[in-house]
């Protein structure tokens, strides 16, 4: 489905441009989305439900002051809840099928987990309200309107690419020795991030340019449970101590996330090695620190405001009784459907580009002065 070979960080830069190209100009055309969600639209001051994982990463914790804010403003009314830490699939199944016994017209949804809720959005579908599913597909039903991310196939090209950019940078010659995590694997996006960054990686593990020292190359060995930091740091601990014995050192980690780079650093400088080329993604205000002080090698720049602000763009259009903007309906198949998408283009950050990648980020931008 995606047969893109990425040379280099400037034309995935410049790939991502003529996406946001073409989703300005699907804007003006306005185009189709799905048949069921749209026509009817609803009364201004309706309730609009938003559902999100536990507070894995900073992104989440932005999202719901933004939702809450951009839904009030706009004239919702807004229910934006939480999965708890522990408990988080059956926390964010009573709370949709509260949204929906509420009356909400449109549930957002941030799925703990892709593949526990097709219960809970057949209700929602059942008592007519639209699923928007947000940052993260859900998976196995037909029950799901739009999707609205960042392009997360792309964000994993863009980290398989920086990868090898560091290394080649630190160290012109190979063969470079690496490491691969992955994230949840109740979450769908971490299989997609893991995708693309071996569309990128594995033809150079293949040439023996790169050795993944360990030999884990599948999902299931590279996965951190719940996007935990502990699990990356205690994975790092045993991968350091069983394959990185007495000087042997490391070229790179692949990261999919800034909060699991951390970690794996952190076990990495306590084991005593040199800092590795390590790859993160959040643009999270420790792991951007990080970069500036030469630590972390990259990060992604996914803007949650951005990100927010569209979905609420959606959540206006469906009140008013039209059509959603979408920009592709080829990429996300979720088992069931191919699901209606609008996706923005993701950026790659190093500390070459931080001052201009963050500069309409007054909190990022100050980092990088
Ligand atoms: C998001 C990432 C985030 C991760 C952990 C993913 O689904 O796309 O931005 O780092 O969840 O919270």
């Amino acid at each position: 489905m995606r047969t893109l070979v990425i040379r280099s960080i400037a034309a995935v830069g410049a790939a991502a441009l003529l996406t946001l190209g073409t989703a300005c100009s699907n804007e003006r055309e306005g185009s189709t989305g799905s048949d069921s969600a749209e026509g009817k639209g609803f009364a201004k001051d309706s309730l609009i439900g938003v559902a999100l994982p536990a507070k894995t990463s900073e992104n989440w914790v932005l999202a719901g002051d933004l939702f809450t804010d951009g839904l009030k403003d706009s004239g919702f009314k807004a229910d934006v809840q939480y999965a708890g830490a522990s408990t988080t699939v059956a926390d964010q199944q009573a709370q949709i099928s509260s949204m929906v016994t509420k009356g909400a017209k449109v549930i957002v949804i941030g799925a703990t987990d892709a593949s526990q809720l097709a219960t809970q959005v057949k209700q929602a579908k059942d008592e007519g309200a639209t699923v928007i599913a947000y940052d993260r597909l859900i998976t196995n039903t037909p029950d799901v309107d739009y999707y609205i991310a960042f392009d997360n196939f792309k964000v994993g090209q863009l980290q398989g690419q920086a990868l090898i950019d560091g290394m080649k940078a630190k160290k012109p010659k190979g063969p470079w020795t690496i490491e691969l995590f992955s994230g949840s694997p109740d979450d769908n996006n971490s299989k997609v991030f893991f995708d693309g960054a071996m569309e990128v990686l594995k033809p150079l593990i293949d040439k023996g340019d790169i050795v993944v020292g360990s030999g884990q190359t599948d999902i299931k060995q590279t996965a951190t449970q719940g996007w935990k930091a502990e699990n990356a740091q205690q994975r790092m601990d045993s991968l350091l101590t069983s394959a990185y014995g007495g000087k042997k050192t490391l070229d790179g980690v692949l990261s999919p996330n800034d909060t699991l780079a951390r970690a794996i650093l952190t076990s990495v400088k306590g084991a005593g090695k040199p800092v590795p080329v390590v790859t993160g993604q959040d643009s999270e205000v420790e792991s951007v620190k990080s970069i500036m002080a030469g630590e972390q090698y990259s990060t992604i720049n996914k803007d949650t405001r951005k990100l927010v602000a569209e979905t609420v763009n959606m959540v206006k259009a469906l009140q008013k009784g039209d059509k959603p903007t979408i920009n592709d309906t080829k990429s996300y198949d979720n088992g069931k459907k191919v699901v209606p998408s609008f996706l923005l283009p993701p950026v790659i950050v190093t500390k070459e580009n931080a001052a201009e990648a963050y500069a309409n980020d007054p909190k990022l931008a100050a980092l990088t002065k």
